[in-house]
């Protein structure tokens, strides 16, 4: 049936399958190691993840007891983040409309401002709070406004800067 050259070329064929999965089995536990390494790595940039979308969440910090213990001069150095913007003396509009009296007024109510229909149709007064969640992501609580600001995600800066605003423009 099988000569002697058949035979042999099976018992290569068989070596050589052989050495392939040795070879494959090596290659891929060479890979695995790889990704085994560093596990630690790969689960902190997932837990980095979920904090920041915890933090881009509303707020639960109370923002009227930080005011306690806000610091007005820090506040002034966290508004000149919004100075290219807004400035505070009444009527004085220029990119945004002007903050004289912010806190607590009407929410769009500056009558020769052209608001986006998004704040312009928004509800409410700026409280303390309303403002505050409003700063932490205003594309995000303001879906539509024309208000190009990042955000501020630290608490105390909002804290600091609306201590400033509640003694500047009153
Ligand atoms: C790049 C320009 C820009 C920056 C920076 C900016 N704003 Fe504004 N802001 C705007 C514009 C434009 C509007 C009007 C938004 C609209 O009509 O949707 C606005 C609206 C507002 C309003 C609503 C006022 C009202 O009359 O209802 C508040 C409050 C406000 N900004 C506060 C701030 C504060 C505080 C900062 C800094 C932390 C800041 N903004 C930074 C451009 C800016």
């Amino acid at each position: 049936m099988f000569d002697t050259m058949t035979s042999t070329k099976i018992v290569a064929a068989l070596c050589g399958a052989l050495l392939f999965f040795l070879l494959g089995k090596w290659v891929a536990e060479s890979i695995y190691h790889v990704e085994s390494k560093n596990p630690g790595v790969v689960e902190l940039a997932a837990l980095e993840e979920v904090e920041e979308s915890v933090e881009d969440e509303a707020s639960p910090v109370d923002i009227k007891e930080l005011l306690a213990s806000a610091d007005v001069t820090k506040g002034q150095r966290v508004f000149t983040k919004c100075q290219a913007c807004h400035k505070l003396e009444d009527g004085q509009n220029t990119v945004g409309p002007h903050l004289f009296n912010i806190i607590d007024r009407p929410i769009g109510d500056v009558s020769d401002y052209k608001y986006s229909s998004a704040m312009a149709d928004f509800e409410g007064s700026w409280t303390v709070d309303e403002l505050s969640q409003y700063l932490i992501n205003p594309k995000k609580y303001l879906p539509g406004t024309k208000m190009v600001f990042a955000g501020l995600k630290k608490d105390m800066d909002r804290a600091n800067l609306i201590a400033y605003l509640i003694e500047a423009t009153q």
